[in-house]
């Protein structure tokens, strides 16, 4: 079993290329910002606020904030991502406040990095050695009447995926974990666990949506057939609505700080 919070250091290149430069990392950052400005239309229209994205990989969606004229400040336990971040802000000459911190979120949470309006926590849950460890840090450094945008890997959607392939013996051993060094994360998350985690800490969810409902569950002509802009303003028309929600591949939700 792996012990430790994955670093990607040694996984930088593939991610970038794998997730980034690839239309499901188009439909993912899509999705996730429609949905994130829907609920925070504060985002786009309000007062600067002060943001922390922990364990912010490139720092693409904290970018786009940035540009909204927000004050970021980025955190991840990977140097060279966070290195690639620091040129990603410096190649746009994104105008607001930035501040890098080669910490863990745990740390930045123990060293009192302050607390912040928005939380963004984005496919890092899964790649921690123990999740439920984060929502205690996580509400450390959202302020009372904040927001944290939590986005993870849901389990449910791997299983569905395995089944409807045919991957029956993969379902029945019941064991989801990647292995070291691929894009498969070590601990692939229940929702309704992460939802009692939130809602037994001071966290009210307020909603909640589905990324990738059903993308990764096509054939591969059909996903080589449709222009990318047509499958995400489906995805879009669907990730709110259940039962497609809670088959995304990752769930999103939006959770406040709630004292
Ligand atoms: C899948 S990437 C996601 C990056 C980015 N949030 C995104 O959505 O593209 C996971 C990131 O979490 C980082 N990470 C893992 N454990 C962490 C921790 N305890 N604190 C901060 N970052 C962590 C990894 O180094 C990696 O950059």
């Amino acid at each position: 079993m792996n012990k430790a919070d994955r670093n990607f250091d040694r996984l930088a290149e593939r991610f970038k290329k794998n997730i980034y430069g690839s239309d499901k990392g188009k439909i993912r950052l899509a999705v996730l910002w429609q949905h994130l400005i829907t609920q925070m239309p504060q985002l786009v229209d309000g007062p600067r606020l002060r943001i922390l994205d922990a364990g912010c990989g490139l720092g693409l969606f904290a970018l786009r904030l940035a540009e909204l004229g927000h004050e970021l400040v980025l955190c991840d336990i990977s140097a060279d991502l966070l290195a690639q971040a620091r040129d990603n802000f410096s190649e746009q000459q994104a105008s607001a406040v930035v501040e890098y911190h080669h910490r863990s979120l745990f740390e930045m949470a123990a060293q009192h990095h302050g607390q912040y309006d928005l939380v963004l926590c984005h496919a890092v849950l899964e790649w921690l050695a123990e999740p439920p460890r984060s929502i205690p840090a996580l509400q450390q450094l959202v302020k009372p009447g904040g927001h944290l945008s939590l986005m993870f890997y849901n389990v449910n959607s791997l299983i569905y995926r395995n089944l409807v392939r045919g991957n029956l013996r993969k379902v029945k051993s019941a064991c989801f974990s990647g292995e070291a060094n691929t894009l498969t994360p070590q601990n692939p998350l229940d929702p309704n666990e992460v939802y009692g985690w939130l809602t037994n800490s001071q966290f009210a969810i307020r909603d909640r949506a589905g990324i990738r409902v059903f993308y990764d569950y096509m054939d591969k002509r059909s996903k080589e057939r449709l222009p990318v802009e047509a499958i995400i303003e489906m995805e879009l028309a669907y990730s709110r609505q259940e039962p497609y929600l809670s088959l995304g591949r990752y769930i999103h939700l939006l959770a406040q700080h709630s004292v």
